[in-house]
């Protein structure tokens, strides 16, 4: 059977979320994965970024990650999406890249995959269950498979967030605990893809 191909798929302004992504990638390519990991385009103005001195930094050090395009999605078997929490929703740059999947949404080329959301907050309570729950939503319109870590992992019950990996950026970079989280909810995602994928092979 052909390898499981994983995108994931983020928005970062500070990092946090950046490292997220990166364990999720380090997780999906020890399951066994093809893994892209591609950032969404920035849409905020020079003048806001400049005006906090780590979102300008954060944007100077990811300057090589590829861009996310809707052909990574066509490619990808399972997608982990990656936000912070603004407001209690996922960012406009993160739903700007999703607003534009349309003509795959069209073919029916969305459904039918795996996906699972992660993301960060500044406070405990800031809202990062609503920004995965309103990713969600997004997942039920494309006919998708959500597979969240739920408690199924040791380490979902050190991390605590069973609909998806989250931190709390206020308290500082995400430790071992939440990388662990989302290394172990992209090994799951993939497995559930692999069977998916064997399943309709055979
Ligand atoms: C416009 C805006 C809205 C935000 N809304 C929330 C919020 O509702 N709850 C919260 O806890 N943090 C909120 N934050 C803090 C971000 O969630 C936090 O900075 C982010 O998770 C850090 O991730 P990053 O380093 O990947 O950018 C907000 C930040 C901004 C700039």
């Amino acid at each position: 059977m052909d390898p499981v191909n994983a995108a994931i798929v983020y928005y970062s302004a500070t990092g946090t979320v950046h490292a997220l992504a990166q364990a999720a990638a380090e997780g999906a390519e020890k399951a066994g994965a093809h893994v892209r990991l591609r950032k969404v385009a920035e849409l905020a103005p020079p003048e806001a970024i400049n005006a906090n001195p780590a979102w300008a930094q954060h944007l100077r050090d990811t300057a090589d990650v590829a861009q996310a395009g809707i052909d990574d999605l066509d490619w990808a078997d399972v997608v982990l999406f990656g936000t912070p929490t603004r407001f209690g929703t996922p960012t406009s740059q993160l739903k700007q890249f999703i607003d534009t999947v349309g003509p795959l949404w069209m073919q029916g080329r969305l459904a039918d995959k795996v996906y699972s959301a992660f993301t960060a907050s500044n406070t405990a309570h800031g809202g990062q269950e609503s920004t995965l729950l309103g990713l969600g939503n997004v997942f039920y319109h494309w006919g998708g498979i959500i597979v969240p870590p739920g408690y199924t992992d040791p380490i979902q019950f050190q991390s605590g967030n069973p609909y998806g990996t989250s931190h709390v950026a206020g308290d500082g970079p995400p430790g071992e605990v939440a990388l662990e989280a989302a290394r172990y909810q992209a090994r799951r995602a993939v497995n559930t893809a692999a069977a998916l994928k064997a399943g309709r092979a055979a």
